[in-house]
């Protein structure tokens, strides 16, 4: 049976990592901070967060700092990459043994994709991966499971549309790695070339049924929960093949209202460019906004968890 202590000084870097009794017991604690979050808590009185961002972030950041206010812990942040000495050349290895004399967590965003799993080698205190690169962004699974599981009251028996950039969207790397642990069906709905990335269909082979198409208005009838993302200008390295994919699925008020089941959810992890049309975003289907808040509470579970604080 999964207990409290099996998370305390544990690392937080990839979905592949859990089971699915850990990722229930995670969910169970993250409801249970629904409440929790609106007290005030002294759980993480005396503790300190530290929150180092070295690419943008709005919500990972904000909702990761926020949670730890929320717990009544402290804070010290790196939003800038420019400030801090890596821009002096000191290594990643030696800015994450630096941290870790200083703050109970980390939570790192980091450009590459290795990130997390050099941080692990060398962390003294746990290390949660806020996004490396396009492998995975595992905590922001577990707010999407955690809404996705309020919106449709379960994720066994759905079946689950994720559209847009599949080959570089670590969002949507780190959900099915997760959602091979559920009974549910998977459409990847992606052009050609941001088809989902072969080790993640590796990782989840036999385990979650994956169906692979590129059209999302004749698929769309199927879905219970539709998860589009953006397509990552970032990740690629010419304009001219962005420009060619960048519009390629746009969800709209007609869509939903034309295509889709009547009750069917949509969720984005945000930001959005214009995959979403603004007019979805009074329709009862959006909840990529309502999304964002789940992230407190499961945030606020992670942290709790990982400093041991947490008490079955
Ligand atoms: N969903 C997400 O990771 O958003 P940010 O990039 O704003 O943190």
């Amino acid at each position: 049976m999964v207990k409290a202590a099996d998370f305390k000084n544990k690392h937080f870097i990839s979905m592949m990592d859990y089971s699915r009794e850990e990722l229930d017991y995670i969910l169970s604690v993250a409801d249970k901070m629904v409440d929790i979050s609106k007290e005030s808590s002294d759980l993480a009185k005396g503790k300190v967060l530290g929150s180092m961002f070295f690419e943008p972030s709005t919500r990972t950041r904000l909702s990761f700092e926020t949670a730890m206010f929320r717990l009544g812990g402290n804070v010290t942040t790196v939003a800038d990459p420019m400030t801090s000495s890596a821009k002096k050349g000191e290594t990643f290895e030696d800015t994450i043994s630096t941290i870790s004399n200083y703050v109970d967590v980390i939570v790192m965003r980091h450009p590459d994709s290795d990130a997390a799993l050099r941080a692990k080698k060398v962390a003294k205190v746990p290390y949660i991966n806020g996004g490396s690169g396009t492998w995975e962004h595992p905590t922001q699974t577990m707010l999407d499971l955690h809404c996705i599981r309020y919106a449709k009251g379960k994720i066994d028996g759905l079946t689950i549309g994720m559209v847009g950039d599949l080959k570089n969207g670590r969002t949507v790397h780190s959900l099915l790695k997760a959602l091979r642990h559920y009974n549910v069906k998977v459409y990847c709905i992606a052009p050609d070339i941001l088809k989902m990335k072969q080790e993640v269909l590796e990782a989840v082979k036999g385990k979650v049924e994956v169906i692979e198409v590129s059209d999302l208005t004749e698929n769309m009838p199927y879905l219970d929960v539709v998860y589009m993302t953006r397509v990552q200008r970032e990740r690629f390295t010419s304009q001219e093949e962005y420009d060619k994919v960048k519009d390629s699925y746009v969800m709209d008020r007609k869509m939903i209202e034309e295509h889709g089941k009547k009750d069917v959810v949509i969720m984005h992890p945000l930001p959005r460019i214009n995959e979403i049309s603004t007019d979805v975003d009074d329709m009862p289907n959006a909840w990529y906004f309502r999304q964002v808040g789940h992230g407190i509470y499961a945030r606020m579970a992670i942290i709790a968890l990982a400093l041991g604080l947490w008490k079955d």
